[in-house]
């Protein structure tokens, strides 16, 4: 049973990467990780912030200089951050075998850009660039936010040689067109659908605002399966399904709808690394029962290309549907 998959150039043991989280923060994490069957892992997020801050300090001569603000980033980041993810990232790259992919979380072009280089130095097989722009000031159009993503990729894209990968939410106005400009602007080999950013909530009891569950569910598979299925076969680079796959099950709809590789999280946090053995077994049974030797024997199978009726993953008033619920 051959499981393997190509994504970014390199060729993957098998669909299953850990997505950025707490859960690849630690060489420890990373190698029970690879021991479990992961395929690749795309690092903790650093954010755009704290290489900054980094940045600046190490731009100072005279440290007193610093207004608390300054003094405050500083600490935070003299104790961890920057210099320790780039020997994450040479540890790491020693001890296993799979692909290593860093991963930045950013909302500019500003001066982080040239840290993309050290990540590189250092030995990441690529970066994930975490682009999180929520379009939510009205004096900025679909046009000039998309802008930012252009600007940033750019720059990063003349700074390293390592492939990149955009992780993008579906907060845009217009998706399709927006992952089409991605995939013909040759910046990006790989498009991760979709980010789960941190949500408020509003506790009525006590009047707050208040986060929601950090984990996903496995309901929340829906939105990235629609837009794998709609956007898969119409880009060249490579498309990675995340949010909401939870089981065997929810990775194998991904790959029918098209994506060529899936990440997860909060499954793995709920369950612990061993899970990674028990998904990859119920794909493979799976695929057994289906008489498919390879994730090439049913990739895209029912993706909007391949299906009788495309409009299946347009349809977002389904009178059937509703009509049935009384
Ligand atoms: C505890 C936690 C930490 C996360 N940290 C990051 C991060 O640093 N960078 C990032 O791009 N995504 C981060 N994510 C988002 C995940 O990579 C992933 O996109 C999201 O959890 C949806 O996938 P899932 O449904 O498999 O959990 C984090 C998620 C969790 C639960």
């Amino acid at each position: 049973m051959d499981l393997s998959v190509n994504y970014l150039g390199f060729k993957l043991k098998n669909p299953i990467i850990i997505g950025s989280s707490g859960l690849t923060n630690s060489l420890d994490k990373i190698i029970k990780l690879e021991q479990n069957n992961a395929s690749a892992i795309v690092l903790k997020s650093l954010f755009e912030e704290q290489i900054c801050a980094e940045f600046d300090r190490k731009s100072q001569t005279n440290e007193y200089q610093y207004t608390e603000a300054f003094d405050y980033l500083n600490s935070y980041n003299q104790n961890h951050s920057v210099d320790e993810y780039l020997q994450l990232i040479e540890d790491a790259k020693k001890a296993v075998d799979i692909p290593i992919i860093a991963s930045i979380n950013c909302v500019s072009d500003s001066n982080w850009i040239s840290f993309a280089k050290k990540i590189e130095a250092a030995g990441a097989d690529a970066l994930e660039l975490n682009i999180a722009i929520l379009p939510s000031d009205s004096k900025f159009s679909s046009e000039q936010n998309e802008e930012i993503y252009f600007k940033i990729l750019e720059k990063v894209h003349r700074a390293i040689a390592i492939p990149i990968a955009i992780k993008i939410s579906s907060y845009s106005s217009g998706l399709a067109k927006f992952v089409q400009k991605l995939d013909w602007s040759q910046y990006v080999k790989g498009i991760v659908m979709f980010n789960r950013f941190y949500c408020p909530d509003i506790d009525i009891n006590n009047m707050k605002i208040v986060p929601s569950a950090v984990f996903s569910t496995e309901e929340e598979i829906t939105t990235s399966l629609r837009w794998v299925a709609l956007l898969a076969d119409k880009t060249i680079c490579d498309i990675v399904a995340s949010t909401g796959i939870h089981t065997g099950e929810g990775v194998i709809k991904q790959l029918l709808a098209g994506a060529d590789a899936v990440q997860i999280v909060s499954a793995i946090y709920k369950h612990g690394p061993e899970y990674i053995k028990a998904i990859l077994e119920e794909i493979t049974t799976w695929m057994k029962e289906n008489n498919f030797n390879s994730i090439d024997d049913f990739k895209g199978r029912l993706n909007s290309k391949n299906i009788k009726n495309p409009s299946s993953f347009e349809r977002i008033q389904f009178m059937k549907y509703y009509g049935s619920i009384e």
